[in-house]
């Protein structure tokens, strides 16, 4: 069966429908879905929200009603066929009488993948798979990523000179972005479930590290310090508001008096072998609280050690028109680094977008999420 541009249309509408619960779906995925009648009216549109349980097939079909049958469901994201908190949205699909479904990608969940287009068929559905894939796929990355590799999603993100400088020196906090990056950033944020940062960064910029999107989410977003000397400050923002937001950090210091204060200010202080040197670990442990998706913000060595351990999936930096120079000013990237070009970190999809003056660089490890 042919796929004609309304097929298109209608298939980008349901992406954009799904783009809406962004922040709100974790861990689960985004999906949007349109419903268009036989005679090719939009009847019904719907997104799913991870509180309102009810899922976007759902929303998209009780808005269409009798004017489901016979027409075409377009949703973003494999329709699901087994019985969870909702009845099977392959049922609710079948039971509306639609006669056929378009949709990018299955789902990547091994327990349900493809079980869903299959339920169909065996309904005398018409199921065209395929169509916007790539897009599909950028759209759930985390959630993708979450299921194949079976650890969070890792986005490392950096603010830099145009001579590749994060900072000015190891001991002074600098803001290098524009107000317009800055915005930027806090969307980046809204879209992860936690941001990570090294124990240097925690004691040289005292940042606060929250979503200031402005944007709705969910579940808060998690604060992540690897600081195996546990030098935070106790009166670091960190520390002091851990009360009201989620706050772990990861150690092997032994420091049981520190560990204890901490505990009493509400910040989580994971002890592992190996304390945050070990990524493996710390993504594991992150997995574990249910956390898909991780904002990597530096500094250079942590920045340097997510690269070598080749646990990067995106990379973002932020070029300001600056040129700091000098020996000492930190670069972006340390850890090893590589000794020859097939070592070299090499990125796919590289995006351009001019924030103000400032450009924002954003790529793909190569491979697969
Ligand atoms: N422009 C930007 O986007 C940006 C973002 C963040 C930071 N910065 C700047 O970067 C500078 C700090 O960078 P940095 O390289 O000195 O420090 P960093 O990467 O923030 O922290 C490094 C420290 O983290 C601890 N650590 C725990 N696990 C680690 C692991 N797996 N790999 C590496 N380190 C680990 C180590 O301390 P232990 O000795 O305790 O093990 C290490 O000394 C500051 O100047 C800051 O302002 C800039």
């Amino acid at each position: 069966m042919e796929l004609s541009d309304f097929d298109l249309k209608m298939t980008r509408r349901a992406l954009d429908l799904a783009v809406l619960g962004v922040g709100l779906v974790s861990p689960n995925p985004l999906v949007g879905c349109v419903i268009v009648s036989e005679s090719g009216e939009i009847s019904g549109e719907g997104t799913y929200i991870y509180n309102k349980v009810i899922h976007a097939e759902a929303v998209a079909l009780s808005q269409a009603g009798a004017r489901a049958r016979g027409g075409t469901a377009y949703v973003s994201l494999e329709p699901h066929s087994h019985q969870g908190k909702t009845q099977p949205c392959t049922e609710a699909l079948i039971n509306a009488g639609i006669k056929r479904v378009v949709c990018p990608i299955e789902d990547p969940n091994p327990l349900v993948s493809g079980k869903g287009f299959v339920q169909l068929r065996a309904n005398g559905i018409e199921v065209v798979v395929g169509i916007l894939a790539v897009e599909a796929e950028k759209q759930n990355e985390k959630f993708i990523c979450w299921h194949r590799k079976k650890r969070p999603f890792v986005h490392l993100k950096l603010a830099m000179s145009l001579d590749g400088r994060i900072s000015l020196n190891n001991s002074v906090s600098t803001a290098l972005s524009n107000e317009h990056a800055l915005k930027r950033v806090h969307d980046l944020r809204h879209e992860h479930d936690a941001i990570l940062i090294g124990g240097n960064t925690a004691f040289v910029d005292n940042p606060s590290l929250t979503d200031r999107s402005g944007k709705p989410r969910r579940r808060p977003l998690v604060r992540v310090v690897l600081d195996n000397r546990l030098r935070i400050p106790v009166d670091s923002p960190l520390v002091t508001t851990a009360n009201e937001v989620p706050t772990l950090i990861f150690t092997n210091s032994g420091d049981s008096e520190k560990i204890a204060h901490l505990g009493e200010k509400k910040v989580e202080v994971v002890e592992i072998e190996n304390g945050g040197r070990n990524l493996e670990s710390v993504l594991a442990e992150l997995a574990v609280r249910q956390i898909q998706s991780v904002l990597v913000e530096g500094g250079t060595q942590v920045a340097g050690a997510f690269c070598d351990a080749k646990l990067v999936d995106k990379i973002t930096f932020m070029v300001a028109p600056l040129v700091i120079g000098g020996r000492d000013a930190p670069l972006a990237i340390g850890g090893v680094g590589a000794s020859t070009m097939d070592e070299a970190f090499r990125l796919r999809d590289l995006e351009l977008t001019k924030y103000g003056d400032d450009i924002e660089v954003t790529a793909y490890a190569t491979g697969r999420i």
